[in-house]
């Protein structure tokens, strides 16, 4: 199964939120899709098999810093590969933009946490009780594009 990662139009949003109520526990709303899509750095792309949608990927790119808000594959979708070629698209998409990815994910969310290891994510903290309902810890993860974590961090705080 190949994706292809298309720009996010209103037509879409439907479909998205179908998909986020399928797999999150506190799901974004239509409001966060499309105060997303309003934004200047806002990066909104669904995530196409075949003409159906199957995913999407949400992020803000802030300086040279990628922050990957959302990323759902639906769930007859998932396993099959699509979350690593999509982030892998992404990456791709952002080579010259973005030094660095950074996210946050539930402490509980292993199948993510597994996969952005897999796409060589670190983990550099935790916040405590960054999400809600239910109430839970983040893990941050960082993954440096075309440099190395250590060089990206000398950079920033040389700045
Ligand atoms: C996380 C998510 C995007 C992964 O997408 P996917 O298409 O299922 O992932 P892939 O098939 O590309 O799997 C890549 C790796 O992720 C991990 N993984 C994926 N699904 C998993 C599962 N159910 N259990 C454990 N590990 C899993 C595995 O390490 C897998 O590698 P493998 O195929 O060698 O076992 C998907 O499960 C999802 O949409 N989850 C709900 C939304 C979510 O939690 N998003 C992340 C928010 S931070």
């Amino acid at each position: 199964m190949t994706p292809v990662l298309v720009e996010m139009i209103p037509s879409h949003i439907d479909r998205v939120i179908k998909i986020e109520r399928a797999v999150y526990p506190s799901p974004w709303k239509r409001r966060d899709f499309e105060f997303a899509r309003n934004r200047k750095n806002g990066f909104c792309r669904v995530v196409m098999v075949e003409c159906e949608i199957v995913g999407y990927v949400v992020g803000f790119l802030i300086d040279r810093e990628f922050h990957l808000a959302n990323l759902a594959i639906a769930p007859d979708f998932q396993h099959k590969g699509l979350g690593r070629r999509t982030l892998k698209a992404v990456f791709d998409l952002l080579e010259t933009r973005a030094r660095v990815v950074s996210l946050e994910v539930r402490m509980s969310n292993c199948a993510a946490i597994d996969l952005y290891k897999k796409m060589g994510f670190e983990t550099m903290a935790i916040r405590k009780a960054y999400y809600t309902h239910p109430r839970e810890d983040a893990l941050v993860m960082l993954k440096p594009l075309n440099t190395r974590l250590s060089d990206w961090v000398s950079q920033v705080f040389e700045v």
